[in-house]
């Protein structure tokens, strides 16, 4: 008797178990696509084109940190500029101000003098890009900041 009982039991709870977990799979919804900017952001004929969105902002690029970090490493947004710029955490308050640690100057000179991430916005010619300001009219000798006085001090 007492083993029939068992028995039923053990059938009940493993029924039970079995609805339980199918139940559970069947009532999650699925996870919603939040899409805060829309689509084709980085399509330069989309009205949602990124730097288009950069360009209409007070602020400009800066105004994207409030959620996407001051070094645009992802913040609240967890969606990281940096996988795409690797070098867009050079912009950080103090980045004109040779006295700064943040000092574009110092950046580019701890990153090797390394200088093709700066031009994938900043144009191959430093002459700036589609929101990105020249660097040229600080760096006015020829080539630019690419000109031997700017790391050497004098030609
Ligand atoms: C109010 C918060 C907020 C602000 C301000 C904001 N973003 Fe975002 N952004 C998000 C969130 C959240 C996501 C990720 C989820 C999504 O796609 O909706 C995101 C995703 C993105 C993505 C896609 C990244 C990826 O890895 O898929 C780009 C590009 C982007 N934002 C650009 C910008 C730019 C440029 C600015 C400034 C002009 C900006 N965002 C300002 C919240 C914000
Ligand atoms: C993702 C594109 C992007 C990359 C990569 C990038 N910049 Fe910029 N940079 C900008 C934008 C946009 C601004 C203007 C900021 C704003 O929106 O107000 C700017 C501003 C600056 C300024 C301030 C110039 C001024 O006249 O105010 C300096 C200096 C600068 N960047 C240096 C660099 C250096 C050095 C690198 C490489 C190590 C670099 N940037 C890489 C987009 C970029
Ligand atoms: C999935 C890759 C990707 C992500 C993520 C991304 N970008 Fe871009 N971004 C691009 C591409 C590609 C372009 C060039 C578009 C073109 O020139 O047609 C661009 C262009 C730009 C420019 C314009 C440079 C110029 O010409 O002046 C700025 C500024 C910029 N992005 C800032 C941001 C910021 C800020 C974020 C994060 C909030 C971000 N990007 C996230 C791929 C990305
Ligand atoms: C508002 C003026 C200004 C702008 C814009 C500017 N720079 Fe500079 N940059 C300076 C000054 C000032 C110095 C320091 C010169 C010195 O130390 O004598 C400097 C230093 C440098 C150095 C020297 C690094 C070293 O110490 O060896 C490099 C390389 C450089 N800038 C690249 C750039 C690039 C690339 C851009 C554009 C993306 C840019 N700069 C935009 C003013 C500017
Ligand atoms: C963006 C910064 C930068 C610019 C621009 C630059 N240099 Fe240099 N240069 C350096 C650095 C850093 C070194 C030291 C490399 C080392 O010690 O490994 C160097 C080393 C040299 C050396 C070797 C010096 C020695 O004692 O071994 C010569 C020669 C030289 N550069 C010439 C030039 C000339 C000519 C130009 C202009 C056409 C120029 N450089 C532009 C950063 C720069």
């Amino acid at each position: 008797m007492t083993k029939i009982v068992l028995t039923y039991i053990t059938l009940i709870l493993a029924f039970l178990l079995v609805a339980a977990c199918s139940e559970l799979n069947t009532d999650i919804p699925s996870v919603p696509k939040i899409n805060t900017h829309g689509d084709s952001l980085y399509s330069s004929t989309s009205k949602n084109f990124h730097p288009k969105t950069i360009a209409n902002s007070p602020n400009g690029m800066y105004d994207c940190s409030e959620c996407h970090a001051a070094d645009f490493s992802g913040g609240t947004a967890k969606a990281g500029c940096n996988k795409c710029h690797p070098t867009i955490n050079v912009h950080l308050s103090g980045i004109l101000d040779p006295a700064s640690n943040n000092f574009h100057g110092k950046y580019i000179r701890n990153d090797q003098w390394e200088m093709s991430g700066c031009q994938s916005c900043h144009a191959e010619n430093y002459s700036g890009g589609y929101v990105s300001p020249t660097c040229l009219n600080c760096h006015n000798n020829a080539a630019g900041p690419e000109n031997c006085t700017t790391c050497h001090g004098s030609p």
